[in-house]
This record gives C-alpha cells, structure tokens and sequence, in this order.
C-alpha cells in the first residue's frame, strides 16, 4: 500500500534523501512514485506511473534540496496515473498521503464551489485543496491541521509541506501508520521504519491525530489540542542488512530460506531450558476461540482451528477480518479474539479488534513487526520473530504464525489439564528438533523446483485436501496464484464431486496434501476420482503412510515427527514450487502487480 517518506535536514541530493528511502518501501506494493522537493524558495515536484526507477530517471543524480516529501502510490481512487501519483500541490500546499478520505465528495463538493478546479480523480487533492482553504483564515500552520483533522472523515498518513514555512515539515495521521526517524541535523518521516534506517535506528511512533513539525534540528509533537507531549524513542532491532538479498536473487527465497533460522530464534523465546513454555499467557478461563486476520495469516488461523479443535477441545471460528469487522459477532467473557497480522497494520484486522475491545472482549495478537498498531492495541501480544519480511508474498512469517498456534494449542491443553507436564515438555522437545527438519527440506529445494518445470505452463491447478490438509491446501494455493498469476483453487477432496470435478480434464495438474491419519484413506478415493478423468497429481504426503501410492504421477514424502511439526513441513514444498513456477513464468516475483504487503486500507 502507499508508503510515504520525508526528509528535513542538510542539502543532500535528492536520491540519497528521499528516493533511497522510497525504495525501500517498495515491498508494500505500489504503481506510481512521486516527489516533491525545495528548491530555490519554491516547492518542485515530480512524479512518475509505475516503478520508481522511472522516477529516479527523472531527477538529476546532482539534484540537492533540504527538504523534501516522496511517495508510492497504490491506486484507489483513479487510475494510476503520473496526474493521480503524489505528491499533489494546491494552492500553497503540497502533501502526500496513505489512506482513504471518506468525505471527500462531500469535501469536494464545497471547495468547487469556493472556486477550486481539480486535476486528478483522487482524494488526496481534495484533502490537500482542503488544507489550503483552511490556510486562507489561519495563519499558524499548527491550527490549520488541527482544523483539518475536524473537518475529515477516514484514514490517512500525510506529510505536508506549507509554502510560508519552507523549512519545516508538518506530519500528522490517523488510522494509518506513520512514525517519526531522529537523527543529528537531521529528522525523517516514513509509514514504516525499514524508510528510515539509512539515516537512523532512533524513532517515534505516533498516535492518531498527534501533529509533529520537523525542522534541521528540532523535532516537537503535540496533541490534537496542541499542546507539546513527550513521545518514547524507540530502537530499531535490525539493521539495513535485512534488506538485502544476500545473493538470493529474489527476497522470496531468501525469506524462504530463512525459515529454519527464525523458527528456532520465536522458538527461544517461547521454550525455556526445561522444555516447558514460557511468555505465555494462562488460557484455562477460554471456552471459545475468534481467530481474526486477512489473506495468509488467515490461513494459518485455519491450520491452527484443525489442530485446536480436535487437540483442545475448543470451538474455534476462523474469519477474514474484513467481514469481521461489519457482521454480528457472538462472543462473550470466556472468548478469546486472536488477531493475526504479520505487519500489525491490516486495516481491517486492526478495526476487527477495536472492535472486540469495545465489546470488553480479551483479545491476543500473534505479530511480526514489533510496536505496530496491533501489537500495541492487543491485550496480549505474542511477537513471532521472522524479521524483516520484503517479499510481498509471505512465507517465514506465514510458518511462525502457524507455529506459534500449535504452541498456543499446546498451552491451552496444558491449562485445561488435557496434559501433564511431562507430555508437554515430550512435545516441545519435538519442537525444538523442527528447524533441523525444516533445513533438510529446504537442502532439497532441486527436488521441488523439478515440479515446478511440470506446472509452469498450465493455466488452471487445483488443491485438494481434507481436515488440516485442507488449510494448507488454501495457502498453497494462494502462493500459487499470488506471484505466478495462474488461476488456481483450493478446494476440500471430499466437496470436489459437489462442482468443481466438472472442471477435471485431461491432463489438469491437481496437488493433493494428504498428512491427515485419520482421513487418508478418504483423500485417497479423492484423488482416484481425479485421476479417473485424466489429471496429473502431484501428491505430497508423509512417510507414515504406508499405502501404495503410485495413483499419483508424482509423490513428495515429507516426514511425520508429529502432528504439530507436519503443517510447518508441508509447506515449504509448496512454497518452493510457487517460487519456480513464478520464476520459470518470469513474474515480479517480490512485486506481484495489484497486491501490496502491508493492506493499510480497507
Ligand atoms: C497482504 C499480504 C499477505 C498477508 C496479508 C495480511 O495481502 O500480501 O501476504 O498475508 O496482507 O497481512 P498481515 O500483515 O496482516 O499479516
């Protein structure tokens, strides 16, 4: 989604303030990058549809200015056009956005009739045209934000540069995310802090309808009543390093690839010496479980409601967040919500808690990025350790989130007294031993890529599985299709015959997850019936199984430590091939078009 930068300090060139930065937001996903900058006492712009190297071709290598404001734009009101792109300038003001202004029609409606024209299709020129009909009355820039947040209705992240104040610049948001970088003479303002670590690890993360003004030197934040508050400094953990690709020639597999090493960093933070859990919260009060999140994350809810349920014993309701947030929910005291989020900042998983929170509902988070609005917001946060995540496909983060439910699981049958401590600490030592046979998967990833030479030229593939398999199915499936643009479609074995069979031909590439004991057989019938109307199966399944398996063309045998381990392992094939797929197809594979990695809209 829309990233934002800005940059006040020393003369630099253009490219090192502002541009270096934007490029490292391009993992959120976008379609046009702009700029706009101070020079010679007037405001500059310039912006660009499509990737920001069409920018960067733009502006002279020699170009220098202290101030300055860029953004990726991710379309939602207009197509993305150079005319749509930010930055957008009105009157005596420029700004760039991230979000969505809901009354901008309303807002539109009476600034033409004030006498303002309007050259692109967005919300974002109403907001910034709003801006500078406010500056009319007001002199202080401070009270013109203030007035502004009076007057708007939705989300938004701005930077925002006044013409009568060339050395300052104004930042404000609400429901967006926005955090401020400190540096010695010089102070930055991004939507996430992978945009200000060329400059510094030193940041503020600011509050909705808190208004900062920046200059070289100084830094002040204020409430929506302007008064000046103190703000906590935080610290980046990680360092420029983790966006680079290290020789990987995408971050996909090197995120990939990095799979064994972060399951085992969440795992020390979660099992303690004695193999028994530890930073977790007491469950024994949960009669009833609301898993909450958006695309992968919710598939791994879905992974985590098989094993809960038939594990603990617990009735658990897995929902995409954006139907979430609007439909009658039925929950009470003794229901936890656990909120999902890799970037902690899915707009709409962030409104599906403040939801339950109004409802005086507990509520849990399983996230990535460290201080994000969800880890905050969260009674309970249980941070998964994947570290910086580029691609926009997830996978490592996708793998924790799995693992760290299976340990949940683990918890609550421990509070339930489903389980002794021994048997707990048998399975978490299991656990432990997980990223040795994550790394032999991944030392085999030749064997998947081979399959990958095997799909890459079809159309449509299917997934089929039961129980658990199923879940992984889904997200299997959703690799697929997200970075390879094939048309693919998880679907439940034994529901294929219900429709989608009739799509079943000659040669049609169906992969078939069958890890679950109890129902393989089932999944087996499944697949003869495919098979029967002439598909090509690539099965992947676990070396328990002692069944003859040559109804399939192809087998990928994974290992069966346990039930908790199987999920985490028969995914990476799955994540494999997606990559080869993509790759042999010569797809975006770290930018897939349309999709962006943190979803800060609804
Ligand atoms: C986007 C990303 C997905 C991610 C989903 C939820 O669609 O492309 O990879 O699963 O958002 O994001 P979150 O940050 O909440 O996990």
């Amino acid at each position: 989604m829309c990233g934002i930068v800005g940059y006040v300090g020393k003369k630099i060139s253009i490219q090192d303030s502002l541009i270096k930065n934007l490029k490292t937001l391009e993992y959120r996903g976008y379609d046009s990058a702009g700029v706009a900058y101070v020079c010679d006492n007037k405001v500059e712009i310039i912006k660009k549809s499509g990737k920001i190297s069409n920018l960067e071709e733009a502006i002279d290598d020699n170009l220098t200015s202290n101030m300055g404001i860029a953004h990726t734009r991710w379309a939602t009101h207009g197509d993305a056009t150079d005319i749509n792109s930010h930055p957008h300038k009105v009157g005596c003001v420029t700004i760039v956005h991230n979000g969505i202004i809901e009354n901008y029609l309303e807002l539109k409606d009476l600034l033409i009739k004030k006498g303002y024209n309007f050259l692109s299709s967005t919300d974002t020129e109403v907001a910034c045209a709003y801006l500078d009909y406010l500056k009319k009355d007001i002199d202080n820039n401070l009270e013109v934000i203030k007035e502004f947040q009076k007057g708007i209705k939705g989300s938004y992240a701005l930077g925002i540069i006044f013409d009568d104040e060339l050395d300052t610049l104004y930042a404000t948001k609400c429901d967006s995310p926005l955090i401020i970088g400190l540096s010695k003479h010089e102070n930055l303002i991004a939507s996430d802090v992978s945009a200000i670590v060329n400059f510094t690890k030193k940041y503020v993360i600011v509050n909705n309808l808190e208004i900062i003004k920046l200059t070289k030197d100084k830094v002040e934040f204020y409430n929506s009543d302007l008064e000046i508050i103190n703000k906590k400094i935080e610290e980046v953990n990680w360092s420029i390093e983790a966006h680079d690709k290290c020789g990987y020639e995408h971050y996909m597999l090197k995120e990939i690839h990095e799979e064994a090493e972060v399951l085992r960093n969440t795992l020390n933070d979660y099992i303690d010496v004695n193999a028994f859990l530890k930073n977790m919260p007491d469950f024994s009060k949960y009669k009833k479980i609301h898993i909450v999140a958006c695309g992968s994350a919710m598939h791994a809810g879905l992974v985590g409601k098989y094993i809960i349920e038939s594990d603990s014993e617990i009735e658990v309701n897995v929902e995409v967040a954006s139907e979430y947030r609007y439909k009658k929910v039925f929950y009470d005291k003794d229901t936890l919500v656990i909120l999902i989020s890799q970037s902690g900042e899915t707009a709409d998983t962030i409104a599906s808690l403040r939801k339950a929170k109004e409802d005086g509902i507990d509520t849990l988070g399983i996230v990535n990025v460290v201080s994000s609005t969800i880890a905050r917001e969260v009674d309970t946060v249980l941070y998964i350790k994947a570290g910086v995540e580029v691609a926009v496909a997830t996978t490592k983060a996708y793998l924790l989130q799995v693992a760290m439910l299976m340990l949940i699981n683990l918890k609550l049958k421990y509070d339930k007294k489903l389980i002794n401590k021994d048997e707990l600490s048998s399975s978490l030592d299991m656990f432990k031993k997980a990223p040795n046979y994550l790394q032999e998967l991944l030392n085999n990833e030749d064997t998947y890529f081979k399959l990958a030479s095997i799909l890459y030229q079809d159309e449509d593939i299917f997934f089929i599985g039961r129980g658990i398999d199923y879940a992984i199915c889904m997200e299997g499936s959703l690799k697929l299709k997200e970075i390879s643009y094939i048309h693919s479609e998880a679907y439940q074995a034994g529901e294929l015959k219900h429709g989608t069979i009739s799509l079943i031909s000659n040669n049609t590439k169906v992969i078939a997850v069958m890890t679950d004991k109890d129902v393989y057989l089932k999944t087996i019938s499944n697949i003869k019936e495919v098979k029967a109307r002439g598909a090509y199966v690539i099965l992947i399944t676990i070396d328990s199984i002692k069944e003859e398996l040559e109804f399939a063309d192809e087998v990928i045998v994974v290992k069966d430590i346990n039930k908790y381990l199987t999920p985490m392992l028969a995914i990476i094939p799955l994540q494999l091939i997606s990559y080869k797929v993509a790759y042999l197809r010569n797809c975006d594979i770290d930018k897939p078009k349309n999709l962006a990695k943190s979803v800060t809209v609804e």
